[in-house]
């Protein structure tokens, strides 16, 4: 059951280009790629097509084949053929009427059952089904205020008019419109969204999710959205799966990137999943401002960090629990403000892609990045990066940034080890080409290894301050001083 936590959403949204200094011509590197870009996706593209033709739907879902008529299906079908009620599957004509009657249609035949939350009826599995065409809409898909569920939109393309609303999106699940209001606070549950394609024509978003619970956005290909791609609202629960978002049709070093605006996934909710979502353009790949969200699998290309893109955006400082596993950071990377319960592991980070701390209040707290794989250009840039321009970090406490390897970056953590050779009384370390926070070391430990047998000199560890460890001796010898540090929790007693 999900929290309903308070999120504090910032009125604000700092890009990140004024940020990150970078010469245009860094990006060249990216260039290097293409071919890998196109053969890879071209690839995956077909390799996904062949599976879905594999995997039949369960008969009971399974849709006619697309000569069926509408007086061969079952009076009794569920199955509501979009064609039937006048909407034009080549395109050319408006079928927002069409479509809307159907929903409507679809909505006022509820099953009375009551196998959904209070006061959300029950449409028993019925799916509108879009019979492999595309249709042209001038107005939203806006689904009735009386709500509903239990519902299946799929198997076809939607298109914006040019002269469709620039502030909506193609399907909504907003209980805005007219008519009678549902009376759950919730009025949608377990609405699926499933092979579909989205084109939004550049005049607004894809699809909005406001105060749904339950919601599956499945095999979905959403383009030309200049506002959000998927919007998510409140509510819990919205699986974003297989899915392939981009402002514009593109394989990967687009001419136009630095150009490219929206946001493919904004959650502004609590408890959703992304997963297995390629982000191929848009000036920000996921918008999180809503807590315990998790993604995974999630491969962003969508503008890169020196274009000022950002893959995945974490706005809301104070506390995120967010869990990002496993993704795919090309060319652009993470930001998250004051991360409070963050977990990121197992991703790869290409092309300089980097994990920005942005400070507003000087928090960061409970912080995992471990694990990861960082590969870059050799133009020094730290796989993990701290934006104090609105102040320091004051309150840093469990964050562990360890084991991450990389290849052409620079490796920053919060644990370090290193060694300290001569023949003196007086060894110091310097951790600071390591060590992520300025002037922190909570935690030392040091080992004393004289070259020559014989000799037992009294030592002591010195002084820890700006992240050098000094250790001295009663006497000159000569040694090898090997020295732990660690950013992280310590126990005081
Ligand atoms: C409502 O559903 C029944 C089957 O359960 C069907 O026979 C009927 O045509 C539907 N009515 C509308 C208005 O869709
Ligand atoms: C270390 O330095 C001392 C003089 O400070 C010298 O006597 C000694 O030979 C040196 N030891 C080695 C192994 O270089
Ligand atoms: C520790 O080293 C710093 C310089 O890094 C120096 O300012 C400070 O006085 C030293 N503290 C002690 C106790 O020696």
């Amino acid at each position: 059951m999900a929290r309903k936590a308070v999120v504090v959403f910032l009125s604000l949204f700092i890009g990140l280009a004024s940020l990150i200094v970078y010469a245009e011509n860094s990006l060249v590197g990216k260039a290097k790629f293409p071919l890998i870009h196109h053969s890879h996706h071209h690839q995956d593209t077909k390799t996904f097509l062949r599976r879905r033709e594999l995997v039949s739907p369960s008969p009971a879902k399974q849709p006619s084949p697309p000569t069926t008529t509408s007086s061969q299906v079952s009076p009794n079908s569920r199955v509501y053929r979009v064609t039937t009620y006048g909407a034009d599957p080549t395109g050319k004509t408006d079928s927002t009427d069409a479509l809307l009657r159907v929903i409507s249609d679809v909505f006022r035949n509820s099953t009375g059952q009551k196998g959904l939350m209070q006061g959300i009826p029950d449409l028993g599995g019925a799916e509108i089904h879009l019979e492999g065409g595309s249709y042209m809409i001038s107005r939203p898909l806006q689904l009735p205020a009386s709500g509903g569920g239990n519902l299946v939109i799929s198997g076809g393309s939607l298109r914006a008019s040019d002269n469709f609303a620039t502030d909506r999106y193609l399907i909504e699940l907003s209980a805005t419109g007219e008519g009678d209001k549902s009376s759950s606070p919730f009025p949608y549950e377990d609405i699926t969204l499933r092979d579909l394609m989205l084109d939004s024509n550049y005049r607004g978003g894809g699809i909005s999710v406001i105060e749904s619970l339950r919601t599956s956005i499945d095999n979905c290909y959403i383009s030309h959205f200049t506002t959000d791609g998927i919007l998510v609202r409140g509510g819990h629960e919205t699986y974003i799966r297989n899915c392939f978002l981009g402002q514009h049709i593109t394989a990967g070093s687009d001419p136009n990137e630095k150009d490219f605006s929206g946001t493919a996934i904004n959650l502004r909710g609590n408890d959703n999943a992304v997963t297995d979502v390629v982000i191929f353009s848009g000036a920000v790949g996921v918008m999180v401002s809503g807590q315990a969200n998790t993604l995974s699998g999630v491969h962003c290309y969508n503008k890169a960090t020196g274009w000022g893109g950002t893959g995945i955006y974490l706005r809301l400082p104070g506390l995120t629990q967010t869990r990002i596993v496993n993704c795919y950071m090309d060319y652009t990377g993470i930001v998250a403000e004051d991360p409070v319960q963050l977990h990121i592991s197992s991703s790869f980070f290409l092309g300089d892609a980097f994990i920005l701390f942005k400070s507003i209040n000087g928090i960061v707290r409970g912080v995992n990045v471990v694990d990861n794989m960082f590969s870059g250009g050799d133009k020094g840039v730290d796989i993990v990066q701290l934006d104090q321009s609105k102040g320091p970090f004051t309150t840093i406490d469990q964050v562990v940034i360890d084991r991450n390897n990389v290849q052409g970056m620079t490796l920053r953590a919060t644990v370090a080890r290193g060694l300290s050779q001569g023949n003196g009384s007086s060894w110091t370390v310097d951790f600071n080409p390591i060590l992520l926070f300025p002037n922190l070391i909570k935690h030392a430990q040091y080992t004393l290894s004289p070259s020559t047998t014989g000799t037992f000199p009294n030592h002591a560890l010195r002084n820890v301050s700006g992240n050098r460890v000094t250790v001295e001796s009663d006497v000159a010898v000569p040694a090898t001083v090997y020295v732990t540090v660690d950013q992280g929790t310590v126990i005081t007693s």
